[in-house]
């Protein structure tokens, strides 16, 4: 879900709503506006897309404001509908709320507000946010909504970003922040909050992080923060480096395909700076050669496709560092007893930098004694800033809800981070280390080449986009690229699909292929060729037809497969990054081919800020 604000002279609502389509790509299910109008406090909601909230202001004889509140709504507490939609009004209408993350204590709060007269038009959390602080503002001598959200955030358990409009304030909006990401941002005349800063970058390239407990005045000439208690404080001013073009579609149809284009420069960027005179080198993040020999095991850690990152990232570390790696489910990792112990490496991967499981986990890693490096693509996200050091991803501001161009990014960083620890572990000299540059700077040339399967794809798309159900099969590094493709294929397509271990697939699960059952196997490691050929004979004599993603030197027999796609030439161990491209693509197409919502799939967020 997504916050924005606005206060300064100009008509407010464009703006909001300008700010509301950045933030889309944050996932979301129903939308909102506060807007302080001369007819006073107006609240405009509704479930479904920020056109729908158009079409509903519209309605209404639009909102002429100046200083306004927005939200994209994700369900958490209580289905997706208009009444659940954010702002939510406190008290008798004078105030509104809009919020991100859970209020833990809600039930109890909503209790004890209910007892004091207070009428719940929603099954939200935030509503009693909405009226917690309408009741402790009766008590205000001054007016000062400040002061009271300040009361209230004291008496909430949870995580929150928070934006509270006041009638007593009619140009002032005030945040909040624990545990759920806010920007100011800081314009002439105009200042904004926004949950980042693809909602400001219109109108302003300057801008404040709101850090845990504190509390901001956001005024048209003014931005004060105070910390906890109440005192004011300093914040850095910060700017806004990247291009708005960079977060535009760029003539295509959609993000998720501009992205998948755009991957050998997100990888050369996330490459390049890490490589001198043939050597990795990370010295803005502390992951010293001490370091990484001292680590006992490495530990991964992600959600989604950063897990699926990790695992082909355990692979490879274990490969060529010799060293005991494990890729941990973030929601699990906590609940499994890990045995983690000081200097133990942990490796972070989130896109976001917010997810909140990713969040929960490394904040424990790290209580053990681990050092986080996090491997992130938002600058100054939450991980990035609690992790003991940052290899940033670069990989510029990815919109569409199914990660492609960062995943690739994160694969890139894993190489980087198992390349330098072979080294420091004695298992790669320097000529080998120089060598391993070499292949991994030809990357992103290698991954423009593989992109010219396009087409091919787009054809099998037609083909295949009908089908109820996919397999996706493979062994070693292939499997872990499998499980990035069939994720990649049923979060946007809503075909079910599966990936196995090539070989585990006749352990009960080859029950399921039938007639027309589609299988993509991936063999793009030759001492596996001949194993995973005997794996597709499994399943096309029980009638499945096959895609094959072959390595360029596959050597196996074809004939059992309909269609062969094969990567460009490339050393075995870098083949993840290509194999996934062509099952991207495939996903994408079919994803078209059946009206899809593309970049914003159904029940899906592209950042998880809640456990
Ligand atoms: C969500 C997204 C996934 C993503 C995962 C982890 O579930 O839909 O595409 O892989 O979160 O996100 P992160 O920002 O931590 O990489």
């Amino acid at each position: 879900c997504g916050i924005v604000g606005f206060t300064g002279r100009e008509n407010a609502l464009p703006i909001l709503i300008k700010g509301l389509h950045a933030l889309e790509y944050r996932g979301y299910d129903s939308a909102g506006i506060a807007a302080m109008t001369e007819d006073g406090l107006r609240v405009i909601k509704t479930r479904g897309r920020i056109d729908a909230l158009e079409e509903k202001v519209r309605e209404a004889g639009g909102l002429h404001c100046t200083c306004g509140i927005g939200h994209t709504r994700w369900a958490t507490h209580g289905e997706p509908s208009d009444a659940n939609s954010h702002p939510h009004l406190g008290g008798d209408g004078k105030i509104a709320v809009v919020h991100n993350g859970i209020i833990e204590n809600y039930l109890e709060l909503r209790e004890h507000l209910t007892a004091r007269g207070y009428v719940f038009r929603s099954e939200t959390d935030t509503e009693t946010v909405a009226h917690l602080i309408a009741d402790l503002h009766k008590e205000s001598q001054d007016g000062d909504i400040a002061k009271t959200v300040l009361r209230a955030i004291h008496r909430v358990r949870g995580s929150y970003a928070l934006g509270v409009v006041s009638l007593d304030r009619p140009d002032e909006i005030v945040a909040a922040r624990r545990d759920n990401p806010l920007v100011i941002g800081l314009g002439d005349g105009e200042n904004m909050i926004a949950s980042d800063v693809t909602a400001i970058i219109r109108r302003t390239r300057k801008y404040m992080i709101l850090d845990d407990n504190e509390v901001a005045i956001i005024r048209p000439d003014s931005v004060q923060v105070f910390n906890a208690f109440g005192e004011p404080i300093e914040k850095e001013v910060r700017t806004v480096t990247w291009d708005m073009s960079a977060a535009e579609k760029g003539g295509y149809e959609h993000f998720m395909i501009k992205e998948i284009m755009e991957q050998p420069r997100a990888i050369a960027q996330t490459i390049q700076p890490r490589i001198r005179d043939g050597q990795i080198v990370f010295e803005e993040n502390g992951l010293t050669d001490d370091r990484l020999k001292k680590a006992n095991h490495v530990h991964i850690i992600g959600c989604g496709s950063a897990l699926h990152a990790g695992i082909v990232g355990q692979r490879v570390i274990e490969t060529i560092g010799r060293v005991r790696c494990t890729a941990r489910v973030a929601s699990e990792f906590r609940y499994e007893n890990p045995i983690v112990e000081p200097d133990d490496l942990c490796i972070v991967i989130s896109q976001s930098g917010e997810t909140a499981d990713t969040l929960a986990a490394m904040r424990q890693a790290k209580e053990a004694g681990a050092f986080a490096i996090a491997i992130v693509n938002v600058v100054s996200s939450t991980i990035a800033r609690e992790a003991d050091g940052v290899l940033y991803t670069w990989a510029g501001p990815e919109i569409s809800v199914a990660t492609t161009k960062a995943y690739s990014a994160q694969l890139a960083a894993l190489y980087l981070i198992a390349g330098r620890l072979a080294y420091a572990r004695g298992k790669m000299n320097e000529e080998e280390q120089r060598a391993f540059c070499d292949q991994l700077q030809a990357l992103p040339e290698m991954l423009e080449k593989m992109l010219e399967c396009k087409q091919t794809m787009q054809y099998l798309a037609t083909r295949y986009h009908n089908r109820s159900s996919v397999f996706f099969l493979g062994r070693g590094l292939d499997y872990a690229a499998a499980m990035e493709a069939s994720l990649k294929l049923k979060e946007i397509s809503y075909i079910h699909s599966e990936a196995y271990a090539a070989g585990e697939l006749k352990h009960g699960t080859i029950s399921l292929i039938e007639d027309g059952t589609l299988v993509v196997a991936l063999a793009t490691q030759p001492e596996l060729y001949e194993k995973t050929v005997s794996n597709i004979r499994e399943v096309t004599s029980r009638g499945a037809e096959v895609i094959l993603i072959a390595g360029s030197d596959f050597s196996g027999d074809e004939s059992a497969c309909r269609h062969v796609v094969r990567l460009p030439e490339c050393p075995a161990l870098f083949s993840a990054s290509l194999s996934i491209v062509p099952l991207q693509l495939l996903a994408y197409y079919v994803a078209v081919e059946r009206s899809c919502d593309v970049d914003k799939p159904r029940n899906l967020a592209k950042s998880v800020t809640v456990e």
